[in-house]
């Protein structure tokens, strides 16, 4: 990891109180930079354990599903740093259920969570950015590559988060930030019991089947995305690339697969 790169930079990082946030967090601490943690438990958020001794940590409580504790945190963030050179995206929740019986209010809290609030914190943080010319990284899923089943709420928030992000991209396309969407694989982390069921309920589901990344190991290509304004649509293996391919070259063969593949995920649900 190229030192120069983080040492003296401004990060900011939603989500940092878990799992892939949590990771980013000990990962960059190591730098001497400045480190701005978004959590609603950022109190809780520990001091990581290799810290460089000149490394800055501001914990910021923000309810991204709040638009008044979002503008909180952007307020917050103007009044002390005067740039931004890497925000990364990250916080998320999953909701799990059938596109039909997901609540109104799943659908909503969801794409609060997922859209809206992060939304708002890029344009809140866009002159920071571009001052930084710096770089958005969002942590996202292959979940955003196609409708998957049992997954509607999350799937369309996600995918919604990327066509924004896209008009972004091209809109600033001579400022020199850049925009990149990481779609994460299945992942070590407490997504699985941090998200809603259909009924809003918190879930409680065991960790998804096969193989899973570690958050670490997330955090690195998290890392190297965060270096290249080049990077756009990053996918991390054969599975990403082939929802990305099929969507285009064969649909139907794509949706029979995930049919079979998902189908105790929204058949039971
Ligand atoms: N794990 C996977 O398999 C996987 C796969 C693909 C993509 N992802 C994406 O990875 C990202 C990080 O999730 P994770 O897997 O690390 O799960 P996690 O361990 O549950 O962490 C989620 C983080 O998001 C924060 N968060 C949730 N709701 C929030 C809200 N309303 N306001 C502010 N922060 C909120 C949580 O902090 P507080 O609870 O303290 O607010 C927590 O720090 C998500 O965007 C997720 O969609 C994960």
């Amino acid at each position: 990891m190229k030192k120069e790169f983080w040492n003296d930079s401004v990060v900011v990082i939603t989500g940092a109180s878990s799992g892939i946030g949590k990771a980013l967090l000990e990962e960059i601490a190591v730098f001497p930079c400045q480190l701005v943690l978004l959590a609603r438990r950022a109190g809780d958020i520990p001091k990581p354990e290799a810290k460089h001794k000149d490394t800055i940590l501001h914990r910021i409580t923000c309810d991204l599903a709040d638009p008044s504790s979002v503008q909180d945190a952007i307020d917050w963030i103007s009044k002390r740093i005067d740039r931004v050179d890497v925000l990364f995206n990250n916080a998320g929740i999953t909701a799990h259920g059938r596109f039909d019986s997901l609540s109104m209010d799943v659908y909503q809290k969801t794409f609060a969570t997922n859209f809206f609030g992060p939304i708002q914190l890029i344009r809140g943080l866009l002159p920071f950015l571009l001052k930084a010319k710096g770089n958005i990284v969002t942590t996202s899923t292959v979940s955003a590559l196609y409708g998957v089943p049992g997954r509607a709420a999350y799937s369309a928030s996600k995918s919604a988060l990327h066509a924004a992000l896209e008009s972004l991209r091209i809109e600033s396309l001579e400022e020199g930030i850049g925009v990149s969407l990481v779609c994460v694989p299945y992942t070590d982390t407490a997504l699985r019991t941090s998200g809603l069921d259909a009924e809003g309920k918190r879930l409680a589901e065991a960790p998804a089947k096969g193989k899973r990344k570690s958050a670490k190991e997330v955090a690195h290509v998290l890392m190297k995305e965060a270096m290249d304004k080049e990077a756009r649509l990053v996918t991390f293996n054969l599975s990403g690339k082939f929802l990305e391919w099929m969507r285009f070259f064969s649909p139907k063969f794509l949706e029979k697969i995930l049919y079979k593949k998902l189908y105790n995920d929204f058949k039971t649900h």
